[in-house]
């Protein structure tokens, strides 16, 4: 069986010295050593100020729109995963959604400022697959209408928009550090933080609210990720440049078969690509069925990702309609993209696609 992805297991022996590290001093959560590690490892790594790991991406976000005090309205995109949107909604915040780009996928700026009200606070855009947004026409939008920005970065790992990292533009960005990403702690997620001053409050809130033994200054959560999760973080970071050799053979391979067979995402050419993601998008939701059928008979199962379009969401109020993201995720697969996806089972892919076109 071939799955739209593969959980990347790193060095099992370098593993377990964490392990018998961590079995031998019993420090396995509360902002243990290797959470710290991983951390200072992080930020220089992705050329970050600040970074708060936390224990997965959904809560990553939670805290963002409470370290911010965002309340109201909040101008989102419909073309996501689910957590972008429910995050909002769990929190009492509503989702409006502004149309995509039909070519990058992404948020349209132009959508976002006839969106806006009096009412809106914060604008939560989504780097879509990794492809950057328009970074500099929102913050231009952010500024004029005074906005929030929290980026839901989930897909943007290592992304760089003009050489240096797209995390670093809005108010907060938004990592998910999922087994299915292509850098994971099994469970997990960051924020990165661009104001000093919020970043200590951000730590509170992440653990419970608590500043000391006698003082609760805010009201928080418990969102801290834990000593084995940051084990398998610091052991990934050790072999990332073998996962992009990896990754982006793979992902020039399925450009090169299927260029002219099927639609791509157009990049932004101010960002770098970290090959997370391989969308394809076909001509219509009866071509798009036909090829997942085709490829599921083989045993290979690419996603519908994102589909549902999040505006057709049963529990958003005030209903919405976004016709590109309907129309985009109604002809949308994700093709199988990890480091040990074969050749030969590659070729299998690209052969039934071409064979179902
Ligand atoms: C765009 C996007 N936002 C948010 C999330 C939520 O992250 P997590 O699964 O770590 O909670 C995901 C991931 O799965 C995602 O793809």
């Amino acid at each position: 069986m071939i799955n739209v992805i593969k959980t990347y297991m790193p060095d099992k022996d370098k593993y377990q010295k964490y392990v018998d590290k961590l079995f031998s001093n019993s420090w396995i959560t509360n902002n243990g050593e290797l959470v710290q590690e991983l951390e200072k490892r992080l930020a220089t790594h992705l050329g970050v100020k600040n970074i708060i790991l936390v224990a997965n991406g959904t809560v990553a976000l939670e805290i963002a729109y409470r370290a911010l005090e965002i309340r109201d309205y909040v101008i989102t995109t419909p073309f996501s995963f689910v957590a972008t949107t429910s995050s909002l909604a769990t929190n009492g915040l509503k989702p409006i959604f502004a149309d995509i780009d039909k070519e990058s996928l992404n948020i349209d700026p132009v959508k976002i400022e006839q969106a806006i009200t009096k009412n809106t606070q914060a604008i939560v855009p989504v780097h879509v697959f990794g492809n950057g947004c328009e970074v500099q026409e929102i913050e231009k939008i952010a500024t004029k209408n005074g906005l929030k920005v929290i980026y839901d970065a989930a897909h943007a790992f290592d992304i760089t928009f003009n050489d240096q990292s797209i995390l670093n533009y809005g108010d907060i960005s938004v990592l998910s550090f999922h087994a299915t990403k292509l850098f994971h702690t099994i469970e997990g997620g960051a924020l990165i933080i661009n104001d000093d001053d919020l970043v200590q409050k951000a730590r509170y809130l992440i653990n419970f609210g608590i500043e000391n033994e006698e003082l609760i200054p805010e009201l928080g959560t418990n969102a801290k990720m834990n000593e084995f999760e940051a084990a398998m973080g610091l052991c990934m970071l050790d072999e990332m440049d073998l996962i992009y050799k990896k990754r982006e053979d793979i992902f020039n391979y399925y450009k090169r078969e299927l260029e002219g067979l099927v639609d791509f995402q157009k990049w932004n050419e101010n960002c770098s690509n970290n090959y997370g993601y391989f969308p394809i998008l076909l001509k219509n939701e009866e071509q798009t069925l036909k090829v997942q059928h085709a490829l599921n008979k083989k045993d290979i199962f690419p996603r519908r990702y994102f589909y549902p379009s999040l505006d057709t969401l049963s529990y958003i109020e005030p209903k919405q309609f976004c016709p590109i993201s309907r129309d985009i995720s109604k002809r949308v697969l994700c093709l199988p993209i990890y480091p040990t996806l074969e050749q030969k089972d590659q070729r299998l892919i690209i052969n039934t696609i071409k064979e179902s076109l």
